[in-house]
């Protein structure tokens, strides 16, 4: 098994989110949630990796500025050769997102994926510097990936086991499938660069950061989500 997953690795990542079909499902249920928002003309969207959702929501009629951050040069490199195109609506920073403050206030912040990949200690840091770039009409996105509920870190880690377990028997006799979601699991274990977290601990970061849990809504397709084991959800926040 690798050492790392897609971390230090842009083209994995990309193949990852292109061939392993899981990752894109809340795509178009949060492309059509983005245009319902009626004042939308900034979007900030920490952590965007290579740049693929900031392309997608790019022509979202209504938005003219992206302000798109990461903090690995890694990814950056390929999110600017990929938003080349579109350099008069989005800018790529480089930039730590628990710190970097936005020239003006987003009317949406949209991160996918970021969550899981913040530190357990940083999270409601996160949340609450997110919130600190949004002015006060505006609404976070948060797409995520969130485990079954546990109350001790010995039960997250059965927690953890049952969602990547779940999701490799999905895809047991695709090598390369099953191997995302097996060094997922270990690097969860670890405590090492993924540390997904259940929704009732979510909600706590939510209100320690002053925000308000607008909606709820799990992905429900079977191939990333299950009633029982939670899965993929999009998260809409709005400041109190
Ligand atoms: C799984 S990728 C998701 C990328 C993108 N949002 C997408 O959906 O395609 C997580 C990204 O978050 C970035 N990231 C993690 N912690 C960050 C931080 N503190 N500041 C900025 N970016 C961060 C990583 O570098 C990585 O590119």
């Amino acid at each position: 098994m690798a050492d790392k997953t897609y971390i230090d690795d842009a083209e994995r990542y990309d193949r990852i989110f292109k061939i392993a079909w899981l990752e894109p499902l809340a795509d178009p249920e949060l492309i059509n949630l983005i245009k319902k928002i009626k004042k939308k003309k900034i979007i900030y969207e920490p952590g965007c990796g290579t740049g693929l959702l900031t392309e997608k929501i790019a022509g979202i009629e209504g938005i003219e500025s992206i302000i798109a951050v990461d903090s690995h040069e890694i990814y950056l490199k390929k999110a600017r050769k990929r938003l080349k195109k579109y350099s008069s609506v989005i800018q790529v920073i480089s930039a730590d997102a628990l710190t970097y403050d936005l020239p003006q206030p987003a009317d949406l912040v949209v991160a996918r994926y970021v969550y899981h990949h913040i530190p357990d200690e940083q999270k409601m840091n996160f949340l609450k510097k997110l919130a600190d770039n949004l002015r006060p009409e505006g609404r976070i996105f948060i797409v995520d990936i969130f485990i079954p509920p546990y109350s001790s870190e010995q039960e997250r880690d059965e927690s953890l086991k049952r969602l990547h377990n779940y999701k490799k028997e999905l895809v047991r006799g695709n090598q390369f499938l099953m191997d995302i979601e097996e060094e997922s699991l270990v690097l969860g274990l670890r405590r090492e660069e993924e540390y997904k977290v259940s929704i009732e601990i979510f909600k706590r970061h939510i209100q320690e950061a002053g925000l308000n849990l607008d909606s709820l809504k799990l992905i429900e397709d079977p191939r990333i989500s299950n009633p029982e084991l939670n899965g993929l959800y999009i998260a809409i926040l709005n400041k109190l």
